[in-house]
C-alpha cells in the first residue's frame, strides 16, 4: 500500500504512545504531536492562573484563547502564549487535573480543531485518545496500544524514577487508574479503539518490537 499520511495512536495512559510515535515518526521523516501535551499544558494553565476543574466555562475561554506551540521536530517542548512550560506538564497539579479538564466539551472542541490543523499537511503521526475516533476519523493506519495496569505502571514509574522522581509503585498506579477510568467513562469522545483500529497488546513487547509491528501493518 501506499505510504499512510496520517498515522493516529491512541491507547490508556503509558501504554506507550510517545515513544513507539516518536520512534515511527522518525523512522519516516513525518512530524510527530502527542495530543497529550495541549492537554496538559491547559491544564498547567488553569493551575496558574487559578481556573478551578469544575469551572468549565473558564477553562473552554481559557483553551480557545491559548496559543500553543509544539516544537516542530517531536513535539516535545510546548510554548503556552510564548512561554516555555514543558517541564511544568509531568507536575503533579498537572497530573491530578489533566483528565478532569480533559472531559470539557469545551476544551476538547479547542483542542480538537488545533490538532487537525496541525495534521492538515498530512505526513504526521498523531498520539492522544480520540485521534481515530474523533480528530482524524479518516487517518490511513490507527492503531490502539494496550496493556495491562500493572505493566503500565511499572513503566510510568521506572521514568519517573529516571528523571529523580520521589513517587512509589503505588502511588502511580493509583493516579493511572484513576486516571484510566475518568478518560474512559467521560460522555465527550471517551478512551476507545475506531472500529478500523488495529489493537496491539505491548505487555511482553518491547518498544522496538512494537515498533516492528506497526511498520509491518504498514505493509498489508
Ligand atoms: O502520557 P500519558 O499517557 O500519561 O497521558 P497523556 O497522553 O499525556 O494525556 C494526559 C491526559 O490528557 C489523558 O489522561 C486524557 O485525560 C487527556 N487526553 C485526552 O483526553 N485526549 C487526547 N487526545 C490526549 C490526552
Amino acid at each position: 500500500m501506499t505510504r499512510p499520511v496520517v498515522i493516529a495512536i491512541d491507547g490508556p495512559v503509558a501504554a506507550g504512545k510517545t515513544v513507539v510515535g516518536k520512534k515511527l515518526s522518525q523512522k519516516l521523516g513525518y512530524k510527530f504531536v502527542d495530543t497529550g501535551t495541549m492537554y496538559r499544558a491547559v491544564a498547567w494553565m488553569a493551575v496558574v492562573r487559578g481556573v478551578s476543574p469544575e469551572d468549565e466555562e473558564g477553562l473552554a475561554c481559557l483553551a480557545g484563547e491559548v496559543s500553543l506551540e509544539l516544537s516542530a521536530e517531536n513535539g516535545e517542548r510546548v510554548l503556552a502564549n510564548g512561554e516555555e512550560v514543558t517541564a511544568a506538564l509531568r507536575r503533579p497539579e498537572v497530573e491530578e487535573r489533566v483528565s478532569l479538564v480533559a472531559r470539557l466539551r469545551g476544551v476538547r472542541v479547542a483542542m480538537v480543531q488545533k490538532q487537525r490543523d496541525l495534521a492538515a499537511a498530512g505526513r504526521i503521526v498523531m498520539a492522544g485518545r480520540d485521534i481515530g475516533t474523533v480528530v482524524l476519523p479518516d487517518a490511513a493506519l490507527k492503531v490502539f496500544l494496550v496493556a495491562s495496569q500493572e505493566e503500565r505502571a511499572r513503566r510510568r514509574h521506572a521514568e519517573l524514577v529516571a528523571v529523580g522522581k520521589a513517587v512509589t509503585y503505588e502511588d502511580v498506579l493509583g493516579s493511572l487508574k484513576l486516571r484510566d477510568r475518568i478518560d474512559s467513562e467521560r460522555a465527550e469522545s471517551p478512551l476507545r479503539p475506531a472500529a478500523d483500529a488495529h489493537l496491539l497488546d505491548t505487555d511482553k513487547l518491547t518498544v522496538c518490537q512494537v515498533l516492528q509491528s506497526i511498520l509491518e501493518l504498514m505493509e498489508d
